[in-house]
């Protein structure tokens, strides 16, 4: 369905031209004051000059040729030259109408969709999942839903970080634990046992013991390094070594995710381009752009309208090891030849973008990706504890992401108890759903390059801009419904009637906003848009309801009505919360 604030643009540019005035002034807006008007167009003003008229005489003149358009309840101009406009009751109703019955509620699939790729999540893997990791994972699976509800074909890739230092201090340190294993015997030619030598929660202890070892003793750390070389270089006990860490990892990392609502397409990582980079590098080199420079190899990516200085692009480390900047452009290689997307976008953290921009331009440079490819870095800021610096455990430790959940989760479980009549399985089922909707939507709410935050206490309130609140009024909704329904009613076929209080008008402008909302949220990949609106839509929800009886009507159609009205709310509400990752219970 056609935005509403287009069909008014395409009215105002129709009567400008009209009236003999160039339609490039027929732009409207939202009104800023929604006491005066609920539409605004300010451009009699700028025309002002052009045509070295006063602008109310201009707005006048546009204002004529917009009377008796039906769209309209009113259309004035005010001086000094605004022309203020609000939608008829009879418009909107019937746009709600259209709504409701559309499968879509009224917003198009875009004309030429993409195939999108999107790398979030990043992970590395054998370290437990950290704070650091929830807001990629967020953020990335919101524009990942949005971009699909839109439309296009959206290819999530978890890019696991398993080709870094880590690996060589895991493998190191297993080596001392368990010299015996056969991965470590260079003259061992069989087959490697089936079964990993070790589990995630052993695992999870191998890595910080070797990273505290390796920080006080050189000689662990050379060990470490020389480990990852030869796994690099591929070491066939190091490699098998890997799959084993890969395996135990990633099935734990599955089960992480799943309780976050989020999931990947692809489980790939840095390793998967491994096997990428020798062509790489020689098709880099034999084309002139990669140059030894103090022993490393690197690719100039500076350009004269940097206003700061670009480093090059280092490809190789002078022992001829990969760099994170190696296993990315690598990486593009086989999304390229396996997926040929439109675009790649990158969820990661801000802090990262230097990296970013030198991959990208790299890339470009050297012709792994076409022209045409759009790379896309959207980084995100920090959160941070309510001290103002980065989130810490009350040790003063990086927060585990499942520690973190399980706070927010016991609270939401206090608080669900203290409320109701649930049994301790219902009270814990929707104790999680509402704890999930209070950790996404306070980090989705927020712009995403923006640093916030993490306040639990704020971010669990059933009250104000949280996730909670929103759940409550769905919710609410529901409840609703459901005693309609129990008794015995059925709103069958009536249609949403025409507004007739303030309150119920409010509700009707909200709900027609969605389409616009989600164009903007998907066109700017700005997930914090859609929490904006959903606030507003629930605010109107509740206002309206406890301005209006909406069960004890004696006319049973105008409740009939209203049941519609709610209908479409929850839709939008629900779709809403869908693409933001969350869901909401049926009672709370
Ligand atoms: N593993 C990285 C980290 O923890 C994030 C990976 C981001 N994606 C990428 N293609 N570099 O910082």
């Amino acid at each position: 369905m056609k935005e509403i604030l287009d069909v008014i643009t395409e009215k105002m540019t129709a009567a400008f031209k009209e009236a003999g005035y160039d339609e490039k002034y027929a732009r409207v807006v939202l009104s800023n004051r929604p006491d005066l008007c609920e539409y605004q167009c300010n451009g009699a003003m700028a025309a002002a000059k052009e045509y070295h008229k006063a602008p109310f005489m201009i707005a006048d003149d546009v204002v004529e040729k917009l009377n008796g358009e039906a769209m309209f309840s009113m259309v004035e101009s005010v001086k000094p030259g605004f022309i203020n406009m609000n939608i008829s009751e009879d418009y909107i109703t019937e746009y709600l109408n259209s709504m409701n019955e559309d499968e879509r509620l009224g917003v198009d699939a875009i004309e030429n969709p993409k195939t999108i790729m999107i790398d979030y999540g990043g992970p590395n893997v054998a370290k437990p999942l950290h704070v650091g990791h929830l807001r990629s994972a967020i953020i990335g699976e919101s524009i990942k839903r949005i971009g699909k509800f839109m439309g296009n074909e959206m290819i999530g890739d978890v890019h696991l970080g398993d080709w870094g230092l880590q690996m060589g201090l895991i493998i190191t340190e297993l080596r001392e634990r368990k010299p015996g294993l056969p991965y470590f015997d260079e003259a061992y030619e069989g087959e490697y046992p089936v079964e990993p030598p070790f589990t995630i929660s052993e695992l999870e202890e191998i890595y910080p013991t070797a990273s505290g070892k390796s920080k006080e003793d050189e000689a662990y750390k050379d060990m470490a390094m020389q480990a990852t070389f030869e796994l690099q270089k591929g070491r066939r006990g190091y490699r098998a070594l890997l799959q084993h860490i890969l395996d135990v990892s990633v099935s734990d990392l599955k089960k992480n995710y799943e309780k976050l609502n989020v999931s990947f397409e692809l489980w790939k990582g840095e390793s998967d381009a491994d096997p990428y980079i020798p062509d790489m590098v020689d098709k880099m080199k034999a084309d002139g752009f990669a140059y030894e420079s103090e022993g490393a190899l690197v690719v100039d990516v500076k350009e004269d309208t940097d206003t700061k200085e670009i480093p090059p692009c280092m490809i190789l480390k002078s022992d001829g090891a990969a760099l994170y900047n190696t296993t990315d452009l690598a990486t593009l290689i086989w999304r390229e030849a396996d997926y040929h997307p439109d675009e790649v976008i990158y969820v990661v953290d801000k802090r990262q973008e230097l990296h970013f921009v030198q991959v990208f331009r790299c890339a470009k440079k050297t012709g792994l990706v076409p022209d045409a490819t759009e790379l896309k870095f959207i980084g995100f800021g920090t959160m941070n504890g309510k001290d103002g610096k980065p989130f810490k455990t009350r040790q003063g430790g990086v927060m585990r992401l499942e520690m973190l959940l399980k706070d927010v989760n016991d609270k939401m479980y206090e608080k669900i108890v203290a409320n109701g009549t649930m049994t301790e399985e219902e009270a814990k089922k929707t104790a999680a759903t509402v704890a999930l909707s209070a950790v996404k939507y306070g980090d989705l709410s927020n712009q995403a390059s923006k640093d916030y935050i993490f306040d639990i206490d704020r971010f669990t309130s059933f009250e104000g801009n949280t996730g909670p609140y929103i759940l409550y009024t769905i919710v609410r909704i529901k409840s609703i419904l459901n005693k309609y329904k129990e008794s015995g009613k059925e709103a069958g076929d009536v249609k949403i009637p025409v507004a007739k209080t303030e309150s119920e008008k409010k509700l009707y402008l909200e709900l027609a906003k969605f389409n616009a909302a989600m164009r903007t949220a998907y066109e700017e990949s700005a997930p914090h848009k859609l929490c904006a609106y959903i606030y507003d839509l629930s605010n109107a929800l509740n206002h309206f309801y406890h301005e209006t009886k909406i069960l004890a009507q004696e006319d049973e159609t105008v409740t009939a009505g209203y049941i519609k009205l709610l209908e479409l709310t929850k839709k939008v509400l629900e779709q809403c919360i869908d693409l933001l990752g969350f869901s909401a219970p049926d009672r709370m």
